[in-house]
C-alpha cells in the first residue's frame, strides 16, 4: 500500500516535471520578451501550462491552448451554445474562449480591466457583432445591436450613473449564448420576461397578470413580451421622444400593430378598428398634433396591467372608469360608463347620439356655407350690374361702419375655420402655427374661443344694423309720404 503511495508520488512529481519539460518561463522569455502573465488570474502558471503542447526547446510546433483542462465548467457550457458549436464547425468568424477573454491578459470578469467585465462587453463583442461582415456570413435576427445598445437606457444607466444595468451577457449569457429562436435561449421570447425580470421583478409580476402575459404564457406569440413594446437594444425611458413607449408614441406604434392588425384581432375575436376610432376622438386628434397630456392608449387601459372590460380590476371595468378618466378629469362621476369610448360616429349603432349631433352638425356647415355662397353671389351680381352715380363717382353701398362690421366678420370666420380645421386635420402642413411647439393645443382652443366669440358679436352687431337700418327706414318712407 505504502509503497503505491510513494510510487505514485514519484510518479505525480515525474509528471508534472515532464509536462513543464524542464523548461522555465524564463527561457521562453528569452525569446518571447514582450509577454508576461504577472498580475493575471493565470500568474501562479507557467507558460508551458497553457501551452502545454510545447515539450522541449527549441520548439517548432505549438498545438492550440486549451482552456477546457482546467475549465470545465466553462467548456461545457460553451458546446452548447451558438459560439461553441459554430467552433465546433471550424466557422472562421466564431468566438472561442481568448476572442472574449483574451490570452495573456485574463482578469476575474470584476476587474475593471478585463475584457469581459460588463463595460468592456460591448468592445469585446462588437469586434465581430458590429462587424457588417460577419453579420452578412450569418443569420442574426439582429444585424447591428451593438449601435443599437449605445442608445439604451441601460448603457448610460451602467456606464454614466454607476448602476447595475444589463451589459450584453446579462442578457444573452456568457457561454451558453443561444439563438433567439431556441427556445432554451434567455433571449427566446417566451423566456424574455424572466430575463427582464431579473431586475424588473415587480414589473414581471404585474405583466404576468395582464391579458398579455396570461396570453403569452399560453403559448401565443400574437401577446406581447417585454421586447415586443420596448425593443431589444435600443430600450430607451419613457420621457425620451425616441422611445417605442413615449406618450406620443404609443397610439401610432406601441399598440396598434397588433390591435389593427386582422391577423390578432380575428385570432382572439377582439374588436377592432381601435386606432382609428381613438384617432377621429378628440384625445386622437389632439395627441396627432404632438400634445403629450391628453389620453393615449395606455392612460386608459394602463400599461403592464391591462386587462379586458369584463374583469372587474380592469381600468376599464365600468365600475373603475370614474377613477380612471378621473385621473384627468377630476370630479367626472359615474356617468362616463354610460357610452362607450371606442366609436365610429359616422355608424349609428357606436353611439345613436353621438351619430345623429354629427349628422346634424354636417348639415348645419353645409348648409351655412350654401347661404354664405348664395348671398355673396348674389351681392357680387348686384355689384357689377350697379349703376355709377351722375357725377360719375361709384354708388356708396356700405358704410365705413359696415364695412368694418363686414371685415371683422370674415376675420373671425376664417380664424375661426382655420382653427377647427387645425384640430380636424393635425397631420396637415398647413395647421403648423399651432403644432410646432408644447403648449400648441391650449393656443389653438384660446384662438377658436376668441374667434367663435368674435362671429358671434359681429353677426348681432350686423342684425341689429339690418334691424335698425329696416326701422328707420320705414319711418323715413312714412315720412316722405
Ligand atoms: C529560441 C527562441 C524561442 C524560445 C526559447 C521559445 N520560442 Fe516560441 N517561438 C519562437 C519563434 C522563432 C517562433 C515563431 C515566430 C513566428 O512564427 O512569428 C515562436 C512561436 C511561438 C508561438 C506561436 C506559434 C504560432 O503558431 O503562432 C508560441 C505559442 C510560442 N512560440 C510559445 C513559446 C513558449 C510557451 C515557450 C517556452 C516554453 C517558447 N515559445 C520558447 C522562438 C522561441
Ligand atoms: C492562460 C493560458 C496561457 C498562458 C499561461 C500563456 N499563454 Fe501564450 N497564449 C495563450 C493563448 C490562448 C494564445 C493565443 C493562441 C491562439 O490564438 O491560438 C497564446 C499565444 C501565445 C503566443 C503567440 C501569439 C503572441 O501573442 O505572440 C506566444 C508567443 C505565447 N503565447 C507565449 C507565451 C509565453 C512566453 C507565456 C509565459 C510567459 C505564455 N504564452 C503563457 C494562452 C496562454
Ligand atoms: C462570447 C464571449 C465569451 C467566450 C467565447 C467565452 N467566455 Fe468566458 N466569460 C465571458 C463573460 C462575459 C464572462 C463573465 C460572466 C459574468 O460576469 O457573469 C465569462 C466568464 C468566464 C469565467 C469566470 C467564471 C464563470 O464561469 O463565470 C471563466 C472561467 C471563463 N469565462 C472561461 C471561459 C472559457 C474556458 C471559455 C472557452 C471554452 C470561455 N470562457 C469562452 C465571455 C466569454
Ligand atoms: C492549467 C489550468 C488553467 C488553464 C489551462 C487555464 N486556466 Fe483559467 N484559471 C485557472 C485557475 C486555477 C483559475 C483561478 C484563479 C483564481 O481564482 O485566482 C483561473 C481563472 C480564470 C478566469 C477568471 C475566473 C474568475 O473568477 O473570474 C478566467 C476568465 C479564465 N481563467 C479563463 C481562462 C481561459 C480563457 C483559458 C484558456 C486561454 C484558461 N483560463 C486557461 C486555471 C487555468
Ligand atoms: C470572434 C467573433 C465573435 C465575438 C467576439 C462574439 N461573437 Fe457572438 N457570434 C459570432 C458568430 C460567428 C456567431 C454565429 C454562430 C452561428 O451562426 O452559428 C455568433 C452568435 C451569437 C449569438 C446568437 C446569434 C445566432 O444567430 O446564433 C449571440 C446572441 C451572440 N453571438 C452574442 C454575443 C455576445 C453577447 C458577445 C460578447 C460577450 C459575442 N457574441 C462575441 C461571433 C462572435
Ligand atoms: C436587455 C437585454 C439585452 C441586452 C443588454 C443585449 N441584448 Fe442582444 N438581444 C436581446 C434580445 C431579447 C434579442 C432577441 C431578438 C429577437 O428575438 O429577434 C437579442 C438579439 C441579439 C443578437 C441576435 C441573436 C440571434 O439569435 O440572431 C445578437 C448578435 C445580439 N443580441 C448581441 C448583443 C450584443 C453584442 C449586446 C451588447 C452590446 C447585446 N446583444 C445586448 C437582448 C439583449
Ligand atoms: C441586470 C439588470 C437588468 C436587466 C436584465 C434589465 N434591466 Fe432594464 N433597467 C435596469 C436598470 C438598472 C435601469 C435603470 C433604471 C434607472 O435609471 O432608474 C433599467 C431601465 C430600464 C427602462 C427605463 C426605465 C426608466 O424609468 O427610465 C426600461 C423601459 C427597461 N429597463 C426595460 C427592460 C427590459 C424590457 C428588459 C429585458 C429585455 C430589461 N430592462 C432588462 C436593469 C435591468
Ligand atoms: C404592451 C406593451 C408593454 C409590454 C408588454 C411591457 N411594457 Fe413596459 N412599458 C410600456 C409602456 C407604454 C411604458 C411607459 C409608461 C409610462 O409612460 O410611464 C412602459 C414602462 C416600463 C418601464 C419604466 C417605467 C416603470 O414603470 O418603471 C419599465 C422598467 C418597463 N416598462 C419594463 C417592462 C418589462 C420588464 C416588461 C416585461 C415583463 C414590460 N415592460 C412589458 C409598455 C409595455
Ligand atoms: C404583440 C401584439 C400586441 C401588442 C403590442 C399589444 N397587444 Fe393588446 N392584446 C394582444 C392579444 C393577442 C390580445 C388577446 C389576448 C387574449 O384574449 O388571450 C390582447 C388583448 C388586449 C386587451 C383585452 C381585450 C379583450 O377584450 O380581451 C386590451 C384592452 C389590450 N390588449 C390593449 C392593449 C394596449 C393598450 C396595448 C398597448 C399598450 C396593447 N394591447 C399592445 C396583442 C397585443
Ligand atoms: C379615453 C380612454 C381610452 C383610450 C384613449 C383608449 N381606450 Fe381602448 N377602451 C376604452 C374603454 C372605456 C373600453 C371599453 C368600452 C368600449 O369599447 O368603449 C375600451 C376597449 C378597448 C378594447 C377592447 C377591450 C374590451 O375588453 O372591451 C381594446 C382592445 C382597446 N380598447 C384598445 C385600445 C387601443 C389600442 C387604444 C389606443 C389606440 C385605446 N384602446 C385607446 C378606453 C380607452
Ligand atoms: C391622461 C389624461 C386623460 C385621461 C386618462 C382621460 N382624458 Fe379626456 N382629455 C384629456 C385632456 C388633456 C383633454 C383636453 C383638455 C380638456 O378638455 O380638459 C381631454 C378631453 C376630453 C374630452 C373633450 C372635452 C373638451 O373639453 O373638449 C372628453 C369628452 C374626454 N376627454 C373624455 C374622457 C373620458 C370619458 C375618459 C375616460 C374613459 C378620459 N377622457 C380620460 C386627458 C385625459
Amino acid at each position: 500500500m505504502r509503497t503505491f503511495q510513494l510510487f505514485l508520488l514519484f510518479f505525480l512529481f515525474m509528471g508534472t516535471r515532464l509536462s513543464e519539460a524542464g523548461i522555465t518561463d524564463q527561457e521562453c522569455i528569452q525569446c518571447h520578451a514582450s509577454i508576461t502573465i504577472a498580475r493575471t488570474v493565470h500568474e501562479n502558471f507557467s507558460c508551458v501550462d497553457c501551452h502545454s503542447g510545447i515539450q522541449e526547446l527549441p520548439h517548432n510546433e505549438t498545438a492550440l491552448v486549451e482552456c477546457k483542462n482546467c475549465h470545465e465548467e466553462a467548456q461545457e457550457k460553451y458546446g452548447k451554445g451558438r459560439h461553441g458549436i459554430a467552433a465546433a464547425k471550424d466557422d472562421f468568424d466564431a468566438a472561442l474562449c481568448s476572442d472574449c477573454h483574451g490570452a495573456h491578459d485574463i482578469r476575474a470578469a470584476n476587474d475593471e480591466k478585463s475584457t469581459v467585465n460588463p463595460k468592456n462587453q460591448i468592445k469585446t463583442c462588437a469586434v465581430c457583432h458590429a462587424n457588417p461582415k460577419v453579420a452578412k456570413r450569418h443569420t442574426f435576427t439582429t444585424k447591428v445591436p451593438v449601435e443599437a445598445y449605445k442608445n439604451s437606457v441601460h448603457f448610460k444607466a451602467l456606464n454614466e450613473d454607476g448602476k447595475k444595468a444589463p451589459s450584453c451577457a446579462d442578457c444573452h449569457g456568457s457561454h451558453e449564448v443561444r439563438h433567439a429562436g431556441d427556445q432554451a435561449s434567455s433571449i427566446n421570447w417566451k423566456n424574455v420576461s424572466e430575463t427582464c425580470g431579473k431586475c424588473h421583478a415587480e414589473i414581471m409580476k404585474v405583466y404576468q397578470g395582464s391579458i398579455h402575459g396570461k396570453a403569452a404564457a399560453a403559448g401565443g406569440r400574437q401577446a406581447p413580451v417585454c421586447t415586443d413594446c420596448h425593443g431589444e437594444h435600443e430600450i430607451r425611458a419613457p420621457g425620451d421622444p425616441k422611445s417605442s413607449v413615449y406618450p406620443a408614441q404609443i397610439a401610432k406604434t406601441t399598440c396598434v400593430w397588433c390591435h389593427e392588425s386582422l391577423r390578432v384581432t380575428q385570432k382572439f375575436s377582439l374588436p377592432g378598428e381601435r386606432l382609428s376610432t381613438y384617432l377621429s376622438s378628440y384625445h386622437g386628434l389632439v395627441n396627432q398634433a404632438g400634445s403629450g397630456v391628453v389620453a393615449n392608449c395606455a392612460s386608459c387601459h394602463g400599461i403592464h396591467d391591462i386587462r379586458p372590460s369584463s374583469d372587474s380590476e380592469s381600468t376599464i371595468h365600468p365600475s373603475n372608469l370614474p377613477r380612471t378618466c378621473g385621473k384627468c378629469h377630476p370630479g367626472v362621476g359615474g356617468n362616463v360608463a354610460l357610452g362607450a369610448i371606442h366609436i365610429d360616429p359616422s355608424r349609428k349603432e357606436g353611439n345613436k347620439v353621438v351619430y345623429y349631433v354629427r349628422l346634424f352638425y354636417i348639415f348645419l356647415i353645409f348648409f351655412a356655407v350654401a347661404l354664405m355662397l348664395l348671398h355673396n353671389g348674389m351681392d357680387l351680381a348686384r355689384k357689377f350690374r350697379s349703376e355709377r352715380l351722375p357725377d360719375g363717382k361709384d354708388y356708396l353701398r356700405f358704410t365705413m361702419q359696415e364695412r368694418l362690421q363686414h371685415a371683422a366678420m370674415s376675420l373671425s370666420f376664417m380664424v375661426l375655420a382655420y382653427s377647427g380645421f387645425a384640430l380636424a386635420y393635425p397631420q396637415a402642413w398647413w395647421p403648423a402655427p399651432f403644432s410646432f411647439t408644447g403648449g400648441t393645443e391650449e393656443e389653438r382652443r384660446l384662438v377658436h374661443r376668441i374667434a367663435a366669440l368674435a362671429i358671434v358679436c359681429a353677426l348681432s352687431i350686423l342684425y341689429y344694423i339690418i334691424a335698425f337700418q329696416y326701422v328707420a327706414g320705414v319711418f323715413k318712407m312714412r315720412r316722405s309720404l
